[in-house]
């Protein structure tokens, strides 16, 4: 491990340095044996091949299919608009928001390299959709429809509504050219639509479920239509893979994440986990890790069938902007919380700050420094402060917010959350919870096979 790779600075999560904080002395004992019997367990499932995640760096003819589409048919629309929701949509948001830079979809064409405009749309919210079709050009427009299962009923909408607006426009002939699909190899409406119509599928493997498709073609293929480098993306991912290989606790990042931000629930009473990254571009990176972790974790049956009823609750935050709306709650509030900062040690680019009105004490100070120099001390003090109050917190550190990292990130924090399912003794990879509700709304929407429910909730006496 170097200056250069993606780390885990965790000396504010431990005793005497954070008061209540977890022994060291621990992490050579009871709980490198706990994450001995955590590693051991995720190692069984990923021989059994039910975690293709892991797998995802390595997978070259993956790789090679998605640059492929890429170059040879997305990279010729100049806008993509991915639907997709939960982890068919959240990695698309994050990489385009990491590494394409702010404002993206307001460059010029120039600006962009040429790449297209990309667009994500999870919610079936009408006006949102809209007022995204209205803005764009059907002729020059590409949708990525993805849904692993192919039936999810907000993308399917969207899926048909999309597809509509295309027919009228372009004419039956042609519309299927403006789509492309990322399903499953074999099963589903999607997989059964795109071989009736020639509509090119790029497959999500069958042991690859949504929240761990990132670095599949499900975060891939609009990744590298936009020019992304997904390579560097999947070099990261890899070398963490590596460095999450040992059974060592205090040699596996993913591990001491996992152990530690466990205990602090389930012993700590710190059942909230705050992601907190000091950068714009990682903000929906940590709305990733807040879908990645609580639908992972939040279970009501352990992996033996008991009851459970367990998992953290993940929350994502932004510095410096939520030290002026959250920080005074973290700080002062309950003492239910870890704080996982992420830090950013070359933003790339800074904005110096003149030295105007040197004769104004209150803003003296800032002239001559940087926005980035603000922003990191930000963060520092905010860590120190939160520790002097004996608020455990713990800091990621990036060396740079590009391809390669985020690549490391997205693997850090994929192999820490099996590792987690592994200690809470629940399935990571399954959600049960989500299926009753999507079941409901099937009968309310009139799906064949699926009865109506009546909705206590909506009687009208108990409306004010
Ligand atoms: O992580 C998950 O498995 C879910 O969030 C799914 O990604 C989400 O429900 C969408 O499912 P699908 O890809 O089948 O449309």
């Amino acid at each position: 491990m170097s200056d250069n790779d993606v780390r885990l600075d965790y000396a504010n999560l431990l005793a005497p340095r954070v008061a209540g904080g977890v022994d060291p002395a621990r992490l050579t004992g009871d709980l490198a044996e706990r994450f001995r019997a955590a590693h051991a367990a995720v190692e069984a499932r990923r021989a059994k091949g039910d975690m293709g995640f892991f797998d995802l760096p390595r997978a070259a003819g993956t790789t090679a299919g998605v640059k492929e589409l890429a170059d040879g048919f997305g990279q010729w629309f100049e806008d993509v608009v991915v639907l997709g929701i939960g982890g068919s949509g959240l990695g698309a948001v994050s990489l385009r928001d990491a590494l394409l830079g702010p404002f993206w979809n307001d460059k010029s064409m120039e600006e962009r390299d040429h790449f297209p405009r990309l667009h994500v749309v999870d919610n079936p919210d009408p006006v949102t959709f809209g007022a995204l079709l209205r803005r764009l050009d059907p002729a020059k427009t590409l949708f990525n429809v993805v849904s692993k299962s192919g039936s999810t009923a907000e993308t399917m909408a969207q899926y048909l509504v999309a597809r509509g607006w295309v027919e009228e426009r372009v004419g039956p002939e042609r519309t299927a050219g403006h789509f492309l699909f990322t399903t499953d190899p074999a099963k589903g409406a999607l997989r059964k639509i795109a071989e009736a119509d020639g509509i090119p599928a790029a497959p999500v493997p069958e042991n690859v479920g949504g929240r761990f498709s990132v670095l599949s073609p499900v975060g891939l293929l609009p990744a590298a239509i936009c020019g992304v480098d997904v390579d560097g993306l999947l070099a990261g991912a890899a070398a963490m893979e590596e460095r999450c290989r040992t059974p060592e606790l205090a040699g596996n990042p993913a591990g001491i994440l996992a152990t530690l931000l466990h205990l602090a629930d389930t012993e700590g009473s710190r059942p909230i986990h705050v992601l907190m990254p000091y950068s714009d571009r990682l903000r929906s990176s940590a709305l990733w890790f807040q879908q990645l972790w609580a639908e992972s974790l939040g279970k009501a049956r352990g992996l033996d069938g008991s009851p459970r009823h367990t998992g953290p609750t993940p929350m994502a935050s932004v510095g410096a902007t939520d030290q002026h709306s959250l920080l005074q709650l973290f700080i002062e509030g309950p003492h239910d919380k870890v704080i996982l900062f992420v830090a950013v040690e070359d933003p790339g680019t800074d904005v110096p700050i003149p030295p105007i009105h040197s004769d104004v004490s209150t803003l003296a100070y800032l002239g001559g420094k940087s926005l980035g120099q603000l922003l990191d001390a930000e963060r520092r003090a905010t860590a120190e402060a939160l520790r002097r109050e004996g608020r455990p917190n713990a800091t990621l550190l990036l060396p740079r917010v590009d391809a390669r990292a985020l690549g490391e990130l997205y693997m850090l924090l994929q192999i820490a959350t099996v590792y987690a399912g592994a200690l809470y003794g629940v399935d990571p990879l399954d959600q049960p919870g989500v299926e009753l509700g999507k079941v409901l709304t099937y009968g309310l929407m009139g799906r064949e096979g699926y009865e109506a429910p009546s909705l206590q909730a909506g009687e009208a006496r108990w409306t004010v």
